[in-house]
């Protein structure tokens, strides 16, 4: 049997962005979604157990597929003739904005790969799950498959060249709670990196400066996250969430998550992922902060996850 995983992220700066090469800034996160393979049964069965996953399991299985097939593709392997069962579990709740995708397909890929008795390096690895995210996010920017693969606090930049991205590890003093809220809908990364890009297609002149905006913030979150300057962290997470708001990603409901993360007192807070639902992030340093911030998602009815950012290793 082969076995593999994948980490969960959390973009802290820059989705939607990246996608059109300005830089973004992610952090896996300690929780994974983890992969068996074995070559037995007939053509390839999917076995998604998943915590919490049923309808993001349901929502996302043509997606799922497609991203299979072009996985094995990019592997060399003949989808006629692959025989292969495979188990998706670990501790990465399906929620939409946490890298579930991403990190599924570099889990199935390192499964596969050790199944079968491939030697693949993490890079090769890396590129399998960017073509896999193709089916999910139409055109991705690669920055989800990165933290997927190898872990740890990430600059990015996509090359629009098509040549190799940029990817840097930074660091940070040490890990810091956050908490991600759930909106509880499940949102298609696709139809939201789609739209971002008709509109600015259609409407430059209020997309640009955005775009620009969004280039500078991620250059002084580096530097405030490296001089582990939380406030000011926080600070340009709640700048990041205007502009995301601007180029209309967010949603009623994750904007009353990142209302509610701020009134309990998080450094900052914004939507993560591709918006439209899924995910947000609340910045709370502390055991205490994070747990308030928490509990008063829960007691309004929505899922949370307790994490930290920083605590992977980058491992490239
Ligand atoms: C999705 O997690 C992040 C997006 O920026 C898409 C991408 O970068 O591939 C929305």
């Amino acid at each position: 049997m082969g076995r593999g995983s994948g980490f969960g992220k959390v973009i802290l700066f820059g989705e939607h962005f990246v996608v059109h090469g300005v830089p973004g800034i992610v952090s896996a996160i300690d929780s994974t979604v983890d992969a068996e393979v074995k070559k037995t049964g007939k053509g390839i069965i999917v076995r998604d157990e998943r915590k919490g996953a049923r309808g993001y399991t349901e929502k996302k299985r043509v997606q799922q597929k497609e991203s299979i097939e072009r996985m094995l593709r990019t592997m060399g392997i003949d989808l006629e003739e692959a025989v292969l069962d495979i188990w998706l579990g670990g501790n990465l709740p399906g929620f939409s904005g946490i890298g579930a995708s991403a990190a599924s397909s570099v889990a199935i890929a390192r499964a596969i790969a050790e199944e079968l008795e491939m030697d693949l390096s993490d890079e090769k690895i890396n590129e399998v799950a960017y073509e896999a995210e193709k089916a999910y996010a139409g055109t991705p920017s690669g920055i989800d498959n990165t933290a997927a693969t190898y872990g740890g606090l990430i600059w990015f930049e996509r090359n629009l060249s098509g040549g190799p991205n940029t990817i840097k590890k930074l660091s940070m003093r040490e890990p810091v709670e956050i908490v991600m809220g759930n909106t509880g809908i499940v949102a298609d990364t696709k139809e939201m990196v789609a739209g971002v890009a008709a509109r600015k297609k259609r409407d430059p002149r209020k997309y640009d400066p955005l775009f620009k905006q969004a280039e500078d913030l991620a250059f002084s979150a580096r530097r405030a996250l490296e001089d582990f300057d939380l406030g000011k962290v926080g600070g340009l997470m709640n700048e990041n969430h205007r502009l995301l708001q601007d180029i209309e990603v967010s949603c009623e409901e994750l904007d009353y998550l990142v209302d509610l993360a701020q009134e309990q007192g998080a450094f900052g807070a914004k939507l993560t992922g591709g918006g439209g639902g899924g995910c947000m992030v609340a910045l709370t340093p502390g055991k205490e902060l994070q747990e308030a911030v928490a509990a008063a998602m829960e007691k309004e009815g929505f899922k949370v996850l307790r994490t930290k950012i920083g605590v992977q290793k980058y491992k490239g």
